[in-house]
């Protein structure tokens, strides 16, 4: 344990897996009192659970980002539990991977409900208590497939590039409170979620396609997202920061040259 974080409170959204999990951790560890939030209220008790076990200050909720009223309860609970958040880290997503042609609009207005209205709403609601604690830091959660036409992917797109045309705006409007806002753009990481639904195909095209020729590790993401929500990161704001082992960077790759 650390104490970088010890004068903070956090908020995590989608923190019952994968990465949100993984920056729940990083940040208890740091000594930040940690809100962990997810519509599967189980399984974000079981993670509050290994956090406190590890001697972390942790609490769980659940919430579906989507409904204001709950998104304001995550908050209340919050600020009842460890006092106005300084930090929220935006994380809580949802993908879809269909053909243009075959995207059901359903789909479409799913993607923007999760990934777009609820970020902004997270954000919007946690923004209130920043600027009572006179600043504050709100990471978003983007994509490659933001940056990058990723086959199967429009309605996915659609909404991890509203949130890096978002993130931008809303830091330019909320730099005034002393508030910054970023943005992350994983690239595949190393999931239960990939693991199960990525083929072994699937797998190796992505291989191929990144200079490091692997998937990422949830906590090398969260390593970023930490720093972005740390002090450290204090003059860094609107920006979407890529971890993706390089695959937004390359060009063409030619191994023998
Ligand atoms: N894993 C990757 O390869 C990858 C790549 C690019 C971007 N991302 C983004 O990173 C973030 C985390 O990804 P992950 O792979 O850990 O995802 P994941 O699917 O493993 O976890 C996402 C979490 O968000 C929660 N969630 C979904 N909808 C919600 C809602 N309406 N209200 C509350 N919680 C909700 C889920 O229950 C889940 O626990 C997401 O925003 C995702 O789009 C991930």
């Amino acid at each position: 344990m650390t104490t970088q974080f010890s004068d903070k409170t956090a908020i995590v959204t989608g923190s019952a897996t994968g990465i949100g999990a993984a920056i729940a951790h990083r940040l208890a560890a740091a000594g930040a009192s940690v809100m962990l939030a997810d519509k599967h209220e189980e399984a974000v008790h079981a993670v509050c659970a290994e956090i406190t076990a590890a001697g972390g200050r942790a609490a769980a909720c659940r919430v579906d980002i989507r409904i204001p009223e709950e998104v304001q309860a995550m908050l209340d609970y919050s600020r009842d539990t460890f006092g106005p958040a300084n930090i929220l880290i935006n994380n809580a997503g949802l993908g879809s991977q269909k053909h243009f042609l075959e995207t059901p609009l359903t789909t479409l207005q799913q993607m923007l409900e999760v990934n777009v209205v609820g970020t902004f709403l997270c954000a919007q609601a946690a923004a209130h208590d920043m600027i009572e604690m006179g600043g504050g830091r709100i990471v978003n959660f983007s994509s490659h497939s933001g940056l990058l036409g990723s086959s199967g992917r429009a309605a996915y797109a659609a909404s991890k590039g509203g949130i890096i045309a978002m993130t931008r705006a809303m830091a330019v409007d909320l730099a005034q409170y002393n508030i910054t806002v970023n943005a992350v753009a994983p690239g595949p990481i190393d999931v239960q979620r990939n693991r199960d639904q990525h083929s072994d195909e699937r797998r190796d095209a992505w291989h191929r396609a990144i200079p490091l020729g692997r998937y990422g590790e949830p906590d090398e993401v969260a390593a970023v997202a930490v720093f972005l929500a740390s002090e450290d990161a204090s003059y860094v704001n609107g920006q979407t920061i890529s971890v993706d082992g390089g695959f937004t960077a390359a060009g063409l790759r030619v191994k023998q040259l």
